[in-house]
């Protein structure tokens, strides 16, 4: 058996997809049905052609949130925001490699001084070998499967074959999380390449039962 398969799979819902009318209710829900951590997607209008929410809504969900606040931070610069996503009440904080290229290292030993987890994410068109020289210096790879900005779109599997080749050159406890189309079939495809951490939000919130729809994606 793959050690894979021995690894609880981290499910981290998309807030993206809630109602943000009642994003206190969507995130007890998420909570209350077995989510592992609750993923927070930052737009700035720059890095991606969409605005999303910020820090301050980062904080208003932090106490009903309970679990880890996954925020991916989709936005330029993200070295001018690390402290107040981190006072907010971020437990895990994943910037895009794009935004940054020569300060990647920077940015990273910024948030890592900060004594939370460090994510570096690539876009579908990024080529992975890229980023390899960082491995053993983040705890967690996201692997985009959608262009980002935007929940609901179809998922890429060219850019799944990216796990592998992170799995291969990285440290056993490296996590590699993918994100975007994220659904029944798609997990299993993620979690044979060698994904420990899926991201999804239509799928879950469109769902009828929640808590189903986050079990079907760990199992
Ligand atoms: C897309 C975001 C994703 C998005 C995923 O830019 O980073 O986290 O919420 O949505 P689905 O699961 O609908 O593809
Ligand atoms: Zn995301």
């Amino acid at each position: 058996m793959n050690d894979t398969y021995k690894k609880k799979t981290i499910i981290s819902p998309s807030i993206l997809s809630a109602d943000f009318a009642n994003l206190q209710r969507d995130v007890e829900i998420l909570r209350d049905s077995g989510a592992d951590w609750i993923h927070v997607d930052v737009m700035d209008g720059h890095f991606v052609p969409n605005i999303t929410i910020g820090a301050p809504v980062v904080k208003a969900i932090k106490p009903y949130a309970q679990i880890p606040l996954d925020v991916h931070l989709m936005i330029e610069n993200p070295q001018n925001y690390i402290e107040s996503f981190i006072d907010a009440g971020a437990d895990i904080l994943t910037f895009h490699y794009e935004a940054t290229k020569d300060l990647t290292e920077d940015v990273i030993g910024h948030i890592k001084s900060q004594d939370i987890l460090v994510g570096l994410s690539i876009k579908p068109k990024t080529p992975v070998q890229e980023i390899l020289k960082y491995l053993l210096m983040v705890d967690m790879v996201l692997i985009m499967t959608v262009e980002p900005g935007f929940g609901g779109q179809a998922f890429l599997q060219e850019c799944a074959e990216k796990i592998p080749v992170i799995r291969q050159n990285a440290p056993e406890n490296l996590i590699i999380q993918v994100d975007g189309g994220i659904n029944r079939d798609t997990s299993q495809i993620c979690k044979e390449l060698g994904a420990d951490s899926l991201v999804a939000g239509s799928y879950i919130f469109k769902s009828d039962d929640i808590e189903e729809a986050i079990k079907s994606l760990r199992n």
